[in-house]
């Protein structure tokens, strides 16, 4: 047969196939008439309309070069089927599936059918930052909703949030009113997220989804990030791997009660939905609704790229402050609790400077007057000093810091109080709660009710006028020890008290706003019971969190690493505290070296130090301003996984231009060691020499210690310290020499 013969034949079987194609398509399928395309330097996020403009989430992942190829080629559902991998789904029309918005419209329907009305595309100045607007409106009522799209360009993240606007005559009923819909296309998925409890928090969990749906949700509305965080990995096919595999990971920006579902759908799709935890929300005639946003992200290297990405993003947007060195703070809670004196704080302050530390952190007992906050029964909400802690008030103390080289920071809860407080007498109807109930109580506190403009200006007042009793002061630890039980507000009428799952969070943030207007420069630290506000919405405000509770440097090592797979170690408190601690003995060094993979910090009173750990100290504080830099704005490669691995834990950071490197190698075991492991590198350039310095050691275990190696030989062979007992630990410098 001549070429032509051949090319001949092909045309017509290609006209052949179109047309068996052509009916079936238009019998139940779709065609795509149009795209827009939401991409990243390394990704591509592909939403697709119809000629009957259906919108569709068609595609996400490595980055797509020619989306042309998208058009014409529409799915093939067949037409009872519904619609499959839709943009932003509401309730009813044709769509079976969880919902992206449920809405009871002013006539009563409770379908919507969002159609594609048209894109917008915007550009920051340095061009980092496109917008994208997809609007959508409803085919029957003047309902609309835009989708806002932002990416990231070199970060390879894009947040989604979704403002819904009603344009009916009467009022609407939002039932739900996701941030994301995202519609990933495989035949298995792998959800890891982290979980835990007060002192237990982050701990990473695997699981193969099955058909159906699999949620992470908290309805706690304050440290929610305690028990489950709003974030997660999802990993494509395959379980979750450091250097390989799809993964597509995720974090919901929003510290109040949330829902992120997984549905795996009867097409083998899985629908990723996130936003508030539904509430029923009146929305009336021209009004609008802003739902948080959800950031994410996509790797085809695995989990340890979109951990890179999402930490790149959180420095660059994410994070207040994101990109500014954190100061070594040492905090007195666990040195001396309650017992705040003023010749105690002037101690330990003297101590804290003679080890190194940059800023000393004043906790909870220094307030109370009538009623003077001696323990966790009475005198939250009443922020005046107690004169007989500290007769001269905060400010000589701040002084005396300043003095000292440090800057000065100080402990406050201030959206609680205790029953035993002049707040509470005085202010009743500022407290959350039913009328006609008991009201619970929380390590006895109940919360105060934010979604009250005037206890936003009293939660505003205690920041404010804490400041302004010192320009020395430049840190806020912002507590918040207990979460919601029992719902009410005082101020919200009868029909609306729902909102309140929404107004407290959004009057919390409106407070932070104000705040960071005034106050910039301020450090505020989000805590909440420990690790309970380790959200990407308290960080927008703040410029870190506390990890944990649990300073017990062998629980940390997996707090520390669960909550790095998507928030940044900059941002996470971590501090070296007394030993044992929670009946496990470590030395200063394993303290120090776990410690010093976050932002470094100490919590205690030095004079209870031994003379060698207090050495042991003072050698870690000069070591991590050494490698704060690495640490902090370095990119993170995670080696071991102590979730994984029985006896090992082992985590570095590589400078972005790859001539530096640090690795934290831990025994995460307690037994005498006779094994030998190696430990491959990661991140670096095979082709530079690095001199390999074992760091923070009197004697140093690293076989490798003192040569100069080839990135290569470092990736490949990697390094074996020789642990000689458990929980023990090896830190190793790299610094290229060419
Ligand atoms: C919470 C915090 C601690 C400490 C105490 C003070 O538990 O997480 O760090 O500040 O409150 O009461």
């Amino acid at each position: 047969m001549g070429i032509n013969m051949v090319s001949m034949l092909r045309k017509l079987l290609f006209v052949c196939a179109c047309l068996a194609l052509a009916p079936f398509l238009r019998a139940g399928g779709y065609e795509i008439a149009g795209v827009v395309d939401v991409s990243t330097n390394d990704t591509t996020l592909l939403i697709s309309y119809t000629d009957k403009k259906i919108p569709h989430f068609e595609y996400y992942g490595k980055k797509l070069n020619s989306p042309g190829d998208f058009i014409g080629k529409g799915g093939m559902t067949p037409p009872e089927m519904g619609e499959e991998n839709p943009l932003y789904s509401g309730r009813g029309g044709k769509n079976f599936l969880e919902p992206a918005l449920a809405v009871v419209h002013s006539d009563g329907d409770l379908n919507t059918e969002l159609l594609f009305e048209g894109a917008e595309k915007s550009v920051s100045k340095d061009g980092n930052v496109q917008t994208t607007v997809v609007k959508l409106k409803d085919t029957k009522h003047d309902f609309f909703v835009n989708l806002i799209f932002t990416a990231y360009m070199k970060e390879n993240v894009i947040s989604e949030r979704a403002v819904i606007v009603n344009g009916q005559k009467g009022a609407v009923e939002l039932q739900k009113f996701a941030s994301s819909y995202i519609s990933l296309r495989g035949r298995e998925y792998y959800l890891t997220h982290i979980n835990g409890a007060w002192a237990n928090e982050a701990n990473v969990s695997e699981d193969r989804l099955t058909r159906g749906m699999t949620t992470i949700q908290s309805r706690k509305l304050v440290r929610t990030t305690l028990s489950e965080n709003p974030s997660f990995m999802l990993s494509l096919n395959a379980p979750l791997s450091e250097k390989s595999g799809e993964v597509v990971a995720g974090a919901l920006v929003w510290n109040g009660n949330y829902k992120l579902d997984f549905e795996f759908d009867e097409f083998s799709n899985l629908n990723i939905i996130s936003g508030i935890m539904p509430v029923n929300y009146a929305l009336g005639a021209g009004e609008k609704f802003e739902t948080p946003e959800f950031v994410f992200t996509y790797s085809s290297e695995g989990a340890g790229k979109a951990t890179r990405n999402m930490h790149d993003w959180a420095r660059n947007y994410g994070v207040y402050a994101g990109n500014k060195q954190r100061p070594i703070l040492l905090n007195c809670w666990e040195g001396v609790h309650f017992d705040i004196k003023e010749d105690v704080m002037f101690e330990i302050i003297d101590d804290a400077a003679d080890i190194g530390a940059e800023m000393f952190v004043m906790d909870d007992g220094w307030f109370g007057t009538k009623f003077p906050r001696n323990d966790e029964f009475a005198g939250l909400g009443d922020w005046a000093v107690n004169p007989r802690k500290l007769p001269r008030g905060i400010a000589p103390l701040a002084e005396h810091a300043a003095s000292k080289g440090m800057r000065f920071g100080i402990w406050i809860e201030p959206e609680m109080v205790n029953p035993k407080s002049e707040l509470a007498q005085a202010h009743p109807d500022w407290i959350v709660g039913a009328k006609g109930r008991e009201k619970p109580l929380i390590r006895n506190q109940w919360l105060l009710d934010l979604s009250n403009p005037e206890v936003q200006d009293f939660v505003f007042g205690v920041f404010d006028s804490i400041l302004k009793s010192s320009d020395k002061i430049s840190y806020i630890k912002w507590d918040a020890n207990r979460h919601l039980e029992q719902v009410g507000s005082a101020y919200l009428p009868a029909d609306r008290q729902e909102r309140f799952y929404i107004d407290y969070v959004r009057g919390l943030n409106e407070v932070y706003r104000r705040i960071r207007e005034k106050y910039p420069d301020i450090i505020i630290q989000a805590c909440s019971s420990g690790g309970g506000r380790v959200d990407y919405a308290s960080l927008k405000y703040a410029d870190e969190a506390w990890g944990s509770d649990n300073t017990s440097a062998l629980s940390r090592i997996f707090i520390q690493y669960g909550e790095s797979l998507i928030y940044p170690v900059k941002a996470i408190g971590a501090h070296v505290a007394r030993s044992p601690r929670r009946n496990v003995a470590t030395s200063m060094k394993f303290r120090s070296d776990v410690a010093m993979m976050g932002r470094f910090g100490i919590e205690m009173r030095p004079k209870n130090l031994t003379k060698e750990e207090r050495e042991d100290l003072k050698r870690a504080v000069s070591t991590y301003k050494s490698i704060r830099d690495v640490v902090c704005d370095g990119d993170m490669y995670r080696l071991v996984s102590p979730f994984k691995d029985p006896n090992y834990a082992a985590t570095m950071f590589v400078s972005k231009d790859k001539r530096r490197a640090v690795a934290f190698i831990f025994c995460v075991n307690e037994n005498e060691n006779t094994d030998r492991p190696y430990f491959k590198l990661d991140g670096l350039d095979p082709n530079k020499k690095y001199k390999v310095s074992e760091i923070n050691a009197d004697r140093p275990i690293c076989m490798q210690n003192g040569k100069t190696l080839s990135g290569e030989y470092l990736m490949n062979r990697g390094v074996g310290p020789r642990f000689m007992y458990g929980l023990s630990s090896c830190v190793v410098e790299l610094t290229a020499v060419e």
